[in-house]
């Protein structure tokens, strides 16, 4: 099986002085307890308002609650905004569509269990990271697949542009893959027999396999991964804004916190 290597990413210096100098020059009007320089110094695409793109079919990271959507990524995202003094916005999206939604101004940023890769890397930019993921593959219960190399030849379900998706049609041939809007279209499918496995993130799977009778994951780690916000390649004053926000609220405990108030140990 192919090895597949993690991206690190590291704060850049140049941020982090960029930042601090923000810091230094803050307008001394501001009052607000939470707010930061960044506030004064950020654009967004709608005055006063952070629009966040997500795809909110991807528990415990993004689903409705009503018609609310809730999970880590909306905590996230409304720490980050009161943080930066702003009025949190979510649009929820195909996942497909979200990065081209960040780039063309529709939204601020995607934060979607949204993984850093390369290839991302080339058309947008990522924050620092704030959780881990690994692609986790789902199989019935009474499957005869137990290992990875046990889905060669295998029908494989996906969502569609994830890394899930890249991974199995790298790993297994795109004729094996089959890509579905949502997650839980490509459990159905699995739970209806149309399917042998769906590769997907692991904290969505651990939820699917909850909800869905009959279903289990395989004890293996395909892929380990980091997930970011991505932000628009013209907007750095506001990926600087929010890393510096991720970093007040790693440091103070609060990212830490959100992820075990969903997060159960297995
Ligand atoms: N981590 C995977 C990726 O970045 C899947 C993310 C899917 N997220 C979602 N909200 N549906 O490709």
């Amino acid at each position: 099986m192919k090895f597949k290597k993690l991206l690190a990413l590291s704060l850049s210096a140049v941020m982090a002085a960029t930042l601090l100098c923000g810091c230094g020059s803050s307008n001394s009007t501001d009052t607000a307890e939470d707010a930061t320089a960044a506030e004064a110094t950020v654009s967004t695409v709608n005055d006063g308002v952070l629009t966040m793109a997500t795809n909110a079919y991807f528990p415990p990271y993004e689903y409705y609650e009503g018609s609310d959507i809730v999970g880590i990524d909306a905590e996230i995202a409304q720490a980050i905004a009161d943080k930066l003094g702003l009025e949190l916005k979510i649009e929820d999206m195909e996942f497909d569509s979200i990065i081209t939604a960040v780039q063309t101004g529709k939204a601020d940023m995607g934060l979607a269990g949204m993984t850093v890769t390369e290839e991302r890397l080339q058309t947008i930019n990522f924050s620092d990271t704030y959780a881990t993921g690994i692609q986790s593959v789902i199989v019935k219960e009474d499957s005869d697949i137990q290992t990875l190399d046990d889905l060669q030849g295998k029908k494989i379900g996906v969502q569609l542009s994830t890394t899930g998706d890249i991974y199995a049609t790298d790993d297994y041939g795109a004729d094996n893959v089959e890509q579905y809007n949502k997650g839980a279209d490509a459990i159905l499918a699995l739970t209806q027999g149309k399917i042998d496995a769906v590769i997907i993130d692991n904290q969505p799977a651990l939820s699917f396999v909850d909800s869905n009778e009959g279903l289990r994951i395989l004890d293996t780690e395909y892929v380990q991964e980091e997930y970011a916000a991505c932000i628009s390649k013209d907007n750095e004053a506001l990926l600087d804004a929010v890393n510096g926000a991720l970093a007040e609220l790693k440091a103070d405990g609060t990212i830490q916190s959100i992820l075990d108030k969903y997060i159960v140990a297995e």
